[in-house]
């Protein structure tokens, strides 16, 4: 387990225990702050959109084609920053991850 940073909806910012070789969107399914994930991590509902920092994009492992095609569709869709968080394993040199739960759509 490694700590990711989590800033919800409501812009309240929390330290989680994150299990490492699972996606993000596994562990902030668990917690329930509003990350629906109704497809499952299908890469086909968006609904577990998140914004990554900057300084941290370029740790992780660039989005596929068809995780882009889906984020451009979205109306909260940042070029900078924007994920989906089914997409993104998190692991243990990921400790410290700081990300924000997209606002939905
Ligand atoms: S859980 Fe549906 S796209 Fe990520």
């Amino acid at each position: 387990m490694a700590d990711l940073i989590v800033v919800d909806r409501d812009g309240i910012e929390r330290s989680l225990a994150a299990r490492a070789g699972v996606s993000i969107m596994e562990t902030l399914r668990e917690v329930e702050w509003g990350v629906a994930a109704i497809c499952g991590g299908m890469c086909s509902c968006a609904t577990c959109h998140i914004y990554v920092g900057e300084s941290w994009q370029g740790r992780l492992p660039a989005p596929q084609p068809d995780e882009k095609e889906l984020l451009q569709e979205l109306v909260g869709y940042d070029p900078a920053k924007s994920r989906l968080s089914c997409q993104v394993n998190f692991e243990e040199e990921l400790d410290g991850l700081r990300i924000e739960i997209a606002p939905d759509e």
